[in-house]
C-alpha cells in the first residue's frame, strides 16, 4: 500500500512524457574525461552492505535489472542485450561508463536542445537505443529502481574515499535520485562538500570510455575485419550474432544483426566504440589491441546492419542527414548496400 501511495504520488510530479514522434537525442557523446594512472577512481561498496529498507530493495532491484537486464525483454528490452554488456562489473569498472561517474553529472545542460536532461532521462536513451527497446517511465519502478542503485554506488564510494566507511548512505527521495548528483540541492557531507564543485562532478575520473588521439590511418574494414577474425569472432560469432545459451539468452553479446544496439545508440559511433573496445576488449584483455587496431575494428563491427533508429520517419538519407552528423556508417554506402536501408525493427516499432 505504502508503494502503491508513493507511485501515485510520483507519477503527478513526473513532468515527462515523449511521443514516438519526438524522440529526443539522449545519446549525445560524453565529454573526455582524460585517463591518468595516478588517480585513485572510486570503488563502490561492496553489495552485501546495501541495507536492508525499503531503499535497499531498490538498490537491490536496479542491480538485479542492470545486470540481468532481460528479464524486461519484450517490455522494455528488445534486443539481447544487458546494460552490464557495455558498462562492465554491474556498472561499477572505470573507463566503461561506470554508474556512479554517471550520476554525479546528471542533470546536465544540452545545448543542442537547450535542455537540461536530469539522470532518469539519460537512462531512458539506453533503453531506447542501445537497448533497443522503449523506454519506462519516469514513475516506474525500473527506472527507480537503476536510479537508485547509481546513487548508491557513487555515494558509498565518496563516502568510503573520504574516511567516512562506516556511514550508511543517506536515503532520498525517488524524485531527488531521479534528478542526479550535479545540482546544488544534493546533499554531501558538510566535510567534503568543497571537494565536489558542481560543476566539478562531471569530471570524476573514469567516467565514461576513455577518449583515443584520431587514427593514423582511416579506419579500414579489410584490416578490420582482420582483427574480428583474430581476436574477437571466438566470443561474438563470425556473423557477429553472439554465442546462446541452452535457455535461449545471448550470455556473450551480439555485436549486430537484430540482437544487438541499434542505429541510435552510442555504440554505434565508429569513436565511440573504438574507445570502449581499445580499453575494454577482448574481454580478459589476453592482449591489448594497438589504438589503430581498435579503430579498425570498430569500424568492421559498426558497418554492418542493426536495428533501425527509433527516430526514422521512412527515410534513411534524411534521417542521417538530421541526426548522424557524426563518425558512423548509417546512410552510407559498404560494399554498394546503404545502411539502414535494410535495418531490422526498432524496439520503438515491434514493443506494444
Ligand atoms: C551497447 C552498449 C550499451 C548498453 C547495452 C547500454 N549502454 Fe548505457 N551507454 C552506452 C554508451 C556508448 C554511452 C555513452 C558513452 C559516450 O557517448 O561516450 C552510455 C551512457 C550511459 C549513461 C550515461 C553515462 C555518463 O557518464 O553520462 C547511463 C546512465 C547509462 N548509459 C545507463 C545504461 C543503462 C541503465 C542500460 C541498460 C538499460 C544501458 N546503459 C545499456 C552504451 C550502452
Ligand atoms: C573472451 C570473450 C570475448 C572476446 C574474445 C571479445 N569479447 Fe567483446 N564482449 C565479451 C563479453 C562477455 C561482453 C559483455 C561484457 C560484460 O557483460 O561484462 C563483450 C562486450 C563487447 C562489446 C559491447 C557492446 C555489446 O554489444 O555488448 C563490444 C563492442 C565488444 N565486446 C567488442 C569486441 C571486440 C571488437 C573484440 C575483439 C577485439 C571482442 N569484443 C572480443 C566477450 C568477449
Amino acid at each position: 500500500m505504502k508503494r502503491l501511495i508513493k507511485t501515485l504520488t510520483l507519477s503527478i510530479v513526473s513532468t515527462y512524457a515523449f511521443a514516438d514522434s519526438e524522440l529526443p537525442d539522449k545519446q549525445a557523446e560524453i565529454p573526455a574525461v582524460s585517463k591518468s594512472s595516478s588517480v585513485e577512481y572510486l570503488k563502490p561498496r561492496s553489495l552485501d552492505t546495501i541495507p536492508d529498507t525499503e531503499f535497499g530493495e531498490k538498490v537491490e532491484l536496479g542491480y538485479s535489472l542492470f545486470v540481468n537486464s532481460q528479464q524486461m525483454r519484450g517490455k522494455y528490452v528488445g534486443n539481447e542485450q544487458n546494460c552490464v554488456n557495455c558498462h562492465m562489473q554491474a556498472g561499477m569498472k572505470a573507463n566503461a561508463a561506470p554508474l556512479w561517474g554517471a550520476f554525479m553529472a546528471y542533470p546536465a545542460y544540452r545545448s543542442k536542445n537547450d535542455k537540461v536532461n536530469s539522470y532518469a532521462e539519460r537512462i531512458q536513451g539506453c533503453f531506447t537505443y542501445s537497448m533497443n527497446g522503449k523506454a519506462p517511465n519516469e514513475n516506474s519502478e525500473e527506472l527507480v529502481a537503476i536510479a537508485a542503485y547509481s546513487y548508491w554506488l557513487a555515494m558509498g564510494g565518496i563516502l568510503d574515499q573520504h574516511g567516512m566507511g562506516d556511514q550508511p548512505v543517506p536515503e532520498l527521495s525517488d524524485q531527488e535520485i531521479l534528478q542526479g548528483g550535479k545540482r546544488e540541492g544534493f546533499k554531501l557531507p558538510d566535510s567534503i562538500v568543497d571537494l565536489y564543485p558542481v560543476d566539478e562532478r562531471s569530471k570524476l575520473a573514469g567516467r565514461g570510455y576513455p577518449k583515443l588521439a584520431d587514427p593514423e590511418q582511416k579506419p579500414d574494414l579489410t584490416r578490420g575485419k582482420l582483427v574480428y577474425t583474430e581476436n574477437c569472432a571466438v566470443c561474438h560469432g563470425e556473423n557477429g550474432e553472439g554465442i546462446k545459451g541452452s535457455d535461449g539468452r545471448s550470455y556473450l553479446p551480439p555485436l549486430w544483426g537484430a540482437g544487438s544496439y541499434n542505429w541510435g545508440a552510442g555504440m554505434h559511433r565508429v569513436n565511440t566504440a573504438a574507445y570502449f573496445i581499445y580499453e575494454n576488449m577482448p574481454l580478459g584483455k589476453s592482449i591489448q589491441l594497438t589504438e589503430q587496431q581498435a579503430w579498425d575494428v570498430a569500424a568492421f563491427v559498426n558497418s554492418h546492419e542493426r536495428p533501425q533508429d527509433p527516430r526514422f520517419k521512412g527515410d534513411v538519407k534524411a534521417n542521417a542527414g538530421k541526426y548522424h552528423n557524426h563518425d558512423g556508417f548509417y546512410g552510407k554506402s559498404v560494399n554498394g548496400k546503404t545502411m539502414g536501408d535494410h535495418a531490422y525493427p526498432s524496439g520503438e516499432q515491434v514493443i506494444k
